[in-house]
């Protein structure tokens, strides 16, 4: 199985939203649709893509504006964690709720949800094809803040030393375009990125906690 990963670039706070296609069956996903969803779904048709379903990494608003108008022009499944907070969840749209390790079908290729609470309770990374698209958990050198309302910054250092056990060669597709690239590997990521190098969990709660 093969996929390709399209990353775009929209709205003002540098959100990263992706396409995953399916090379074999042109099955697509949406993740996190929140900012000119007119271009992610002309992008999708001019690719000539067919949206199958929408991903969404967590229920900040950056990342789940969009759904709604989504849905009214492609009626598709929309997946996210079965832990997400209640108050973040989008109203009035049917959720699929995902379980750690869910394997997604999206034409013939699988997506595997990893839930990685510490940002929101409800966060999850989407593995796929040697990437991993990591919504507001792990950015290229930084990671998602752990000061908001149902952040845990202890579910935020063991999710990010779980991230870390991943293959080296595992493409990071961050939820948030913040670092010098709009993605790195994860072996260049475990020795640049401050909160993956923490020797202690004490070391990175004071770091990550210090700063937004
Ligand atoms: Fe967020």
């Amino acid at each position: 199985m093969t996929a390709t990963i399209y990353q775009f670039f929209n709205g003002n706070m540098d959100n990263c939203q992706y396409v995953i296609a399916d090379d074999e069956t042109q099955c697509s996903a949406l993740v996190d649709p929140a900012w000119d969803v007119p271009f992610l779904l002309d992008n999708i048709q001019r690719n000539k893509l067919t949206l199958s379903m929408i991903l969404l990494t967590h229920g900040h608003f950056d990342h789940v504006e969009g759904v709604g108008e989504c849905l009214d022009r492609f009626k598709v499944p929309v997946y996210m964690s079965s832990q997400e907070m209640k108050a973040l969840r989008p109203q009035g749209i049917p959720i699929q709720y995902t379980e750690d390790n869910e394997e997604i079908q999206c034409g013939n290729i699988e997506i595997r949800c990893l839930h990685t609470p510490g940002h929101s309770p409800g966060g999850q990374c989407f593995e796929v094809d040697q990437h991993l698209i990591t919504g507001d958990t792990l950015f290229v050198d930084g990671c998602g803040r752990c000061d908001l309302q149902g952040s845990d910054v202890e579910d935020m250092y063991q999710s990010l030393e779980r991230l870390k056990t991943l293959p080296d060669e595992t493409i990071i597709c961050p939820g948030h375009n913040y670092g010098p690239s709009p993605t790195d590997t994860l072996e260049n990521q475990k020795k640049t990125n401050r909160f993956l190098t923490c020797d202690t969990k004490e070391d990175f709660i004071r770091k990550r906690m210090k700063t937004k």
